[in-house]
């Protein structure tokens, strides 16, 4: 298929364009470029692509395109409560606006890279696709106003998918520091501590970005009966862990390491465990990757590729960098 994958220069989706070409398909990228200098390690080899910003999207863009898998957004909590409007109007706007010209252009399917965070303060049971959602903060709720709007364009002829992928960890050449994974690796790594601000007791999904990849080659390449207009949890149960537990993991991946739990960042309402047993039953999908595998492979890759303090807190720290570069 012929795939226009959106945000194909940031964190996901640096692997997700391989993964992609991998299972045979043509992608042609599409991103403002915000973080393209963002790499750790080798540089990567991206597909060919439009530098164009989300909101100045035409018609042209998705013109022979057969899929289209839509990354692109401000993509985390700390951005999108700094500028809520713009965040709006990337995330919300901008996609809807992505998916109307795609489903006139005659685009058949549109995977929407949603977050498990829509189910926001969910308690200690697991969450399923028809739990509510609670969002609790603009990002979030930028991710449910999409799925409400795309719910509304589906038909017979275009058929929106919704992953909502668990909080990704992994290596990818275009970093990202500020997950919770990545972020605790590298702070250990670089100071011998593994700091964490909260109590430890929310409740964190994870999954890696491979696994994330594979999630959308599946819906991407199942039969449309399986994926029309539904929403998936992208994920595994193994890696429903509490962000304490998340930071034992990492004391034993960084030799040397020692856990602090300060709690000085308060009570944090975003606490939820998910249930991922529909997209195992609908998709040939099984996440492969474990939070113990992820943070050696990440204290690995730090060491190898020589990650820096500066870097770290700067760089592969999205609001950070863009601060830097005048990108909001
Ligand atoms: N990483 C996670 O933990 C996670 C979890 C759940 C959902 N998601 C979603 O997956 C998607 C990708 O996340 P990521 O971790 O790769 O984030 P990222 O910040 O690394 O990548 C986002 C990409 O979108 C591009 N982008 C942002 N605003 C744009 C605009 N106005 N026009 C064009 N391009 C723009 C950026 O340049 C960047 O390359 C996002 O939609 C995010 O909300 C991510």
């Amino acid at each position: 298929m012929r795939v226009l994958l959106t945000g194909h220069q940031g964190y996901l989706g640096t692997v997700m364009a391989p993964r992609l070409a991998a299972a045979g398909h043509e992608v042609i990228g599409l991103d403002s470029g915000y973080f393209a200098p963002c790499v750790l390690g080798p540089e990567p080899a991206d597909p060919e692509g439009h530098q164009v910003d989300l909101r100045d999207v035409t018609a042209e863009h998705v013109s022979g395109v057969d899929a289209v898998i839509h990354l692109a957004a401000l993509s985390n909590d700390p951005l999108g409560s700094l500028e809520p409007e713009l965040t709006y109007d990337i995330n919300h706007k901008a996609s809807v606006k992505l998916a109307q010209l795609a489903a006139d252009a005659g685009v058949k399917r549109f995977l929407y890279a949603s977050t498990c965070s829509v189910y926001g303060a969910a308690g200690d049971g697991l969450v399923g696709e028809d739990a509510p959602l609670r969002p609790v903060t603009p990002y979030a709720e930028s991710k449910v106003r999409v799925e409400d709007d795309l719910v509304a364009l589906a038909d017979s002829d275009f058929t929106p998918v919704f992953l909502r992928n668990a909080t990704a960890f992994g290596f990818s050449p275009r970093l990202r520091a500020d997950i919770v994974l990545n972020n605790l690796v590298g702070h250990a790594v670089l100071s011998g501590e593994v700091r964490v601000l909260s109590d430890g007791t929310p409740w964190r999904p994870l999954v890696h970005a491979q696994d994330i990849a594979d999630a959308f080659v599946a819906a991407l390449e199942a039969p449309k009966e399986a994926v029309h207009c539904k929403a998936f949890n992208v994920g595994t149960e193994d890696n429903n862990l509490t962000v304490a537990q998340i930071a034992q993991h990492v004391v034993e991946a960084v030799a040397g390491s020692k856990l602090v739990i300060t709690g000085e960042a308060g009570a944090d309402p975003r606490s939820y465990r998910v249930d991922f047993s529909r997209i195992r039953a609908a998709l040939p999908f099984e996440a492969q990757w474990t939070v113990k595998a992820g943070a050696v492979e990440l204290h690995d890759a730090y060491i190898e590729h020589g990650l820096t303090r500066a870097d770290f807190e700067q760089k592969f720290t999205r609001l950070a960098w863009l601060k830097k570069t005048g990108g909001l």
